[in-house]
């Protein structure tokens, strides 16, 4: 994972996609780093004086209570802020709201749902801006994920990951990070469920600089045959709970279970973004059994953050 020195200080991380395949391992070797230097009890204030604002459109556990406590780590500052308290909440255009938080904050973090808008704002903010998940991508959750599974396997180049279920804004981040770093990714949905087009053929793209293999399939048995890393997502995301009884029916086949699993590499590892809703897209039998790394991945949630966030505000 070694790679030159980067400098990506002032710039946006709306996905992976924009960033080299050396980028991505620098970030994930800074993130290393500042995981060990916080177990140890080592200081590495970075940001010390720096605050960074946090726009949340939607509900979150892990991404704001790991931003917020990453820049406390890091000496500086982070601002929670509410649509419901912003005046982009009542109408203030996303160009206005970008110029004035850039006099004031040293970056931006947002999480909605409208990937152009978040594009939008970074466009127009003179700070870096980090997507902190929308409906297309969620780019800091994938490179925790990265984190978790060069952990668990040593390696990443040449492992087998399989996405089950929606092809989601995770499913598009992991497609994304697998290619940066030569990691195979099979993405298996139901019919009508699958990943953007566009958004795979991107990686795919990308794929050709580090000779990984993304696909998009829709058997999950045949997905699953030797794989090391099995992850999924909720099949109803945030803004779909409406179809929640629909999607129940279509992706029951894609369940992480007992005999799902039996197709994988005895040696598989299971992730989850989380929140997980047992008994649908896994059973309690797999992500609280001994192949699951769930809580580790939640937690280095807060160090590849803090990586990104010394590396562009830096
Ligand atoms: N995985 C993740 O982003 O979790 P939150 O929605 O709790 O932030
Ligand atoms: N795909 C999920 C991820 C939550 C962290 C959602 O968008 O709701």
């Amino acid at each position: 994972m070694k790679g030159t020195k980067i400098n990506v200080t002032g710039k946006d991380l709306l996905t992976l996609l924009d960033y080299s395949p050396n980028e991505v391992a620098q970030l994930l070797e800074e993130a290393f780093a500042l995981k060990s230097a916080q177990k140890n009890g080592e200081p590495h204030q970075h940001l010390a004086g720096k605050s960074l604002g946090m726009i949340f459109e939607n509900a979150s556990t892990r991404t704001r209570v790991s931003f917020e406590v990453g820049m406390t780590q890091l000496g500086g500052h982070a601002l929670f802020l509410s649509p419901r308290d912003l005046q982009i909440g009542r109408g203030e255009p996303v160009v206005d709201t970008a110029n004035v938080l850039s006099r004031y904050l040293d970056g931006i973090m947002i999480r909605t749902n409208s990937h152009e808008m978040v594009a939008e704002l970074a466009k127009h903010a003179s700070v870096p801006v980090i997507n902190a998940l929308t409906d297309a991508f969620h780019p800091c959750q994938a490179l925790a994920d990265l984190m978790t599974i060069y952990e668990q396997k040593q390696t990443l180049k040449g492992l087998k990951l399989v996405y089950m279920g929606d092809g989601n804004n995770v499913a598009h981040s992991l497609l994304a990070a697998g290619a940066k770093v030569g990691m195979n990714v099979t993405v298996a949905s139901p019919k009508g469920y699958e990943v953007d087009k566009e958004i795979l053929a991107r990686a795919k793209e990308a794929a050709k600089e580090t000779g990984a293999h993304i696909e998009a399939v829709h058997d999950p048995k045949a997905a699953v045959s030797g794989a090391d890393v099995i992850y999924t997502d909720v099949w109803a995301s945030m803004g779909y709970e409406g179809e929640q009884s629909e999607r129940e029916k279509v992706f029951a086949p894609f369940q992480v279970n007992e005999e799902l699993i039996s197709y994988a590499n005895p040696e598989f590892i299971f992730l989850h973004c989380l929140p997980a809703h047992r008994g649908e897209e896994v059973t309690a039998s797999v992500i609280d059994g001994t192949h699951s790394f769930v809580y580790d991945q939640a937690e280095n949630r807060l160090h590849a953050q803090k990586a990104v966030l010394a590396a562009v505000m830096g």
